[in-house]
């Protein structure tokens, strides 16, 4: 052990080793070796010094010769430094240039960011919301997650580790555990009434990955994309990601309009929708736009991408047929989550591709990140096999609309007569409130979150930030009971009273 804290440097060495200090915390080798790597990070060993011999450096530092020459052999083989045959060891020019002698290490912020496009077209988007601490009230995105079978899921996933083989330890498929593709296909078809099978069914880290997926594996260089206006913002990220441009196009009381769709011309090639359940604003999409739609992808060769998110909360009537379901060309690629009805941290999610596709989209995956963890996708394949998720999805539905109307029940009482009528979702996990300007939009949810309460701005929510979004208020209800629902709503009324007023 040595410790030269404060001794004056050995005249007979070429730098100062003073500093230099070797405790009993670890390998004395490796200790060396990042001392000497960090005097040269800083230039006090500058590029072209010459290093001392190993004998010098071991008396020195009262440390054997072995170590010295380990740790030589070590900063040789990183490049640190050379050795010139009968001259001894140098510190190796490309240093100088990294950080110039004297200079110190370079503070972390010192590097300047990027100025790509994409990292600049990242800024743009709000970054995803991830709020600390305990879900508050009307938090959109959030499903009843109180109402999460959490020892089940606990007992199924041991059940999995005790019966496991090195199969779900060792990488898996890219497209996704096979039963659980099956499952979903059976779901998808029984539930959902989209014909499909498991060979086009591409399991995802959520939603969020499916868009960005199919984005890339669609769109070339000089290739354009569209999204609802307004609509889902991160949806619109990851169409910035692989298209050009990405335009909005307008929706009005039956979802997106077709006609401001045609004016865009050939270079738009892929159109993101949320046909069911519009994402803000809640409008289910008209038949006859359905069939534009599909009509338009034909004429033009494009592709549609349906995000069919939150579907199995209908809340009036039975859930509707999905547009993907229409479709008889093969234009049509459809987005699945289990963040709904699951829980968002699960990070499942699928995208159902034509025939044929899979393989091609597997690649991609595989690229990106490989596959979905096996073990969650084999619980969930399990809790689906036993029976345990249609009882959920049944379970969550009711909660969902439970909520829902405690929302709307303690609304039309506290805040309705304060001139803010709440129009009822028929679908979903959140109420869309539209409001006539921005001040008011802004106002109105700065009171709510002084007030610790999570409304949704528009200006934060609602698709592509430089298209001037309409202003309005999303308002989740499923994240908590019907009770704390009321009270917030109470709490909600008094911080918008001032602004109200
Ligand atoms: C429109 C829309 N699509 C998809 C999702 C779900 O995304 P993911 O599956 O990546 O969690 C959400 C969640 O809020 C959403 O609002």
């Amino acid at each position: 052990m040595t410790d030269h804290h404060g001794k004056a440097a050995s005249p007979a060495l070429p730098f100062d080793i003073a500093g230099i200090r070797l405790d009993g915390s670890g390998s004395l080798t490796r200790q060396l070796v990042e001392q000497l790597r960090l005097r040269m990070l800083q230039g006090r060993l500058p590029a072209g010094a010459r290093m001392p011999t190993t004998r010098e450096l071991a008396g020195a530092l009262g440390l054997s010769r072995n170590t010295v020459v380990r740790a030589y052999e070590h900063l040789l083989d990183e490049g640190l430094i050379k050795s010139r045959v009968g001259d001894g060891s140098y510190v190796t020019p490309p240093l100088a240039q990294m950080s110039p002698a004297g200079a110190g290490p370079a503070a972390p912020s010192a590097a300047p960011l990027p100025q790509t496009p994409r990292w600049l077209g990242l800024q743009a988007f709000t970054p995803s919301r991830t709020p600390a601490g305990p879900v508050r009230a009307f938090r959109w995105g959030s499903p009843a997650m109180d109402l999460f079978p959490a020892a089940l899921w606990s007992r199924l996933q041991s059940q999995a580790w005790r019966r496991h083989d090195t199969r779900e330890l060792a990488y898996g498929d890219p497209a996704g555990l096979p039963a659980l593709r099956e499952w979903l296909a059976d779901y998808l078809c029984s539930a959902r009434g989209l014909a499909c099978h498991a060979g086009q069914i591409l399991i995802t880290a959520g939603a969020q990955q499916g868009i960005t997926l199919a984005a890339m594996a669609l769109l070339g260089p000089g290739d354009e994309a569209a999204l609802e206006s307004p609509g889902y913002r991160s949806a619109a990220a990851a169409l910035a990601l692989a298209a050009t441009k990405v335009h909005p196009v307008p929706v009005d009381a039956e979802g997106l309009r077709p006609g401001a769709l045609e004016a865009l011309g050939p270079r738009c090639r892929l159109l993101y929708v949320t046909p069911s359940h519009q994402f803000p604003t809640g409008v289910a999409m008209s038949l006859q736009r359905r069939m534009d739609l599909l009509a338009w992808a034909r004429r033009q060769q494009a592709w549609i991408l349906e995000d069919d998110y939150d579907s199995e909360y209908r809340h009036v009537g039975l859930p509707l047929a999905p547009l993907s379901s229409l479709d008889s060309a093969g234009r049509t690629l459809y987005v699945g989550s289990l963040s709904k009805l699951m829980f968002p941290g699960l990070r499942l999610g699928y995208l159902v591709a034509p025939p044929g596709w899979l393989p091609t989209l597997a690649r991609l995956r595989a690229v990106l990140d490989r596959h979905s963890a096996c073990m969650d996708q084999q619980v969930m394949a399990d809790f689906i096999a036993q029976g345990h998720f249609l009882r959920h999805v049944r379970r969550m539905r009711r909660a969902a609309r439970e909520r829902r109307d405690a929302l709307l029940g303690a609304w039309a009482r506290h805040i309705e007569p304060l001139g803010l009528p709440l129009p009822a979702p028929e679908a979903g996990l959140h109420a869309y409130l539209p409001l006539p300007e921005a001040g008011l939009e802004r106002r109105l949810t700065e009171a709510a979150s002084a007030a610790q309460l999570e409304v949704g701005a528009m200006r934060h929510v609602g698709g592509l930030p430089e298209v001037s979004a309409r202003a309005g208020l999303v308002l989740g209800f499923a994240a908590l009971p019907p009770a704390a629902t009321r009270r917030a709503v109470q709490t909600l009324a008094q911080a918008w009273r001032p602004v109200l007023g």
